[in-house]
């Protein structure tokens, strides 16, 4: 067994979101109990180090510079950052995109805001980085999502709601609050698909405690973030969202089905 000092190390390098000291830490565990005979524990343990540590290194290839972090602190609770953002490298151009007289202008007008934005600051102004996409399935708004990135060049990182709504009490807050810090630290096209998961109306029927919780935690670091990333929410269900969230976007884009043109 390890002992109390060994165990109050390893939770401490996970407090400290020292992730080399954790595995470290986790080998010197293995040595001792294979010192004294246990074997398979000691190869467990090794594996698991190991395992964790190569698909750490994959993920680093795949992201070209942009970090995600494994280990998160937040609230005392080991966050898998992972779990929780999914990364994709985008090609679809502007081109590809088909869109109505207004929306088209409003995707425009993002895309020229963001490219000016040390222009607009001459002037105190902020370019449009807070998106709300409504509208019926099958109609542009993930491909937009991805359209934004890569003619911005950003990469496109997707929230998982599976990953994110949790039973545990407050959990769901402390993941959240990683996502925005990593909003903060890493530039990029952030698509937040099937909002009404966290965005519904916090009187509504289906309310639980949780999930109101997780409304306000969002609105507080929705409000707060002023980042350079674009955070863009989609939706089939708009008439399901908090009022108190439309105020907060930049821009509200409301796809519709395509006409006959
Ligand atoms: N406006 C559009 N211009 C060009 N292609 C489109 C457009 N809308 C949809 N498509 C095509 O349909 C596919 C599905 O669209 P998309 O995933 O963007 O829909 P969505 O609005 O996000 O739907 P959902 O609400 O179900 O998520 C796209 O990958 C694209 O091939
Ligand atoms: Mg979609």
């Amino acid at each position: 067994m390890a002992t109390a000092d060994q165990i109050k190390a390893l939770v401490k390098s996970i407090v400290d979101n020292d992730e080399n000291r954790f595995y470290t830490l986790a080998l010197q565990v293995a040595s001792k109990e294979e010192k004294q005979g246990h074997q398979r524990v000691a190869k467990d343990i090794r594996e698991l180090v190991g395992e964790r540590k190569s698909s750490a290194s994959r993920l680093k290839s795949v992201q070209k510079g942009s970090s995600i972090k494994s280990f998160k602190r937040s609230n005392n609770i080991s966050i898998d950052l992972d779990e929780l953002l999914h990364l994709a490298h985008t090609n679809s151009r502007l081109s590809d995109l088909v869109l109505g007289g207004e929306c088209q202008a409003q995707v425009n007008g993002i895309l020229t805001e963001y490219r000016q934005k040390h222009e607009l600051a001459k002037y105190g102004l902020l370019p449009k980085r807070k998106m709300l996409l409504t509208g019926p399935p099958g109609n542009g708004k993930t491909l937009t999502a991805k359209v934004l990135a890569t003619e911005l060049g950003l990469p496109l990182y997707t929230l998982q709601f599976d990953g994110l709504i949790s039973r545990f009490l407050g959990e769901t807050a402390a993941k959240l609050r990683a996502v925005f810090e990593h909003i903060a630290s890493s530039k990029a096209v952030y698509l937040f698909d099937e909002f009404d998961a966290i965005g519904a109306k916090r009187d509504s029927n289906n309310d639980v405690g949780e999930i109101r919780r997780v409304l306000n935690s969002f609105l507080q670091f929705f409000e707060e973030d002023s980042s350079e990333s674009l955070i863009v929410c989609a939706t089939n269900h708009p008439e399901l969202l908090d009022p108190a969230l439309f105020r907060r976007f930049d821009d509200i884009i409301e796809f519709k089905p395509p006409e006959k043109n």
